[in-house]
């Protein structure tokens, strides 16, 4: 397994991307929108993971219900991993609980979450590329 992502939840996207690229000196960044989880996300190209900011682009948003409680900051991390049927599978019998079944992510990706709950407060992302 290794870090896919960081995502972190922003009130103005165009703002954040300037002020994360400014800082950290990051130059390739791309853009998307995706539209069944309600966000526009920004993708910042570190040497070796990446960096996910997150708007909200509608009321029923879960980032933006979870910016109006939390305020901006980290919202999740990813976690890559060959197989995630498979992990999914080990994981269920250690009793992790998962926020809902493994679906199409972006990018021809699939993704499930772990509750928070399950993992001292970190909600966290499993994902895997779909094989070609
Ligand atoms: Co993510």
């Amino acid at each position: 397994m290794k870090i896919n992502h960081v995502a972190i939840a922003v009130n103005n996207l165009d703002e954040a991307v300037k002020e994360y690229q400014n800082v950290l000196g990051v130059k390739k960044v791309e853009f998307e929108t995706v539209d069944a989880e309600g966000v526009r996300v920004a993708i910042l190209y570190l040497e070796n993971s990446r960096i996910e900011l997150m708007e909200p682009t509608k009321d029923t948003s879960p980032i933006k219900k979870f910016l109006e409680i939390r305020g901006e900051g980290l919202h999740h991390i990813a976690l890559e991993t060959e197989a995630i049927e498979g992990e999914v599978d080990r994981m269920k019998d250690t009793g992790v609980r998962f926020l809902g079944e493994v679906r199409p992510g972006s990018g021809g990706t699939k993704i499930t979450f772990i509750h928070p709950k399950s993992l001292h407060g970190v909600l966290t992302e499993l994902c895997s590329h779909t094989k070609k």
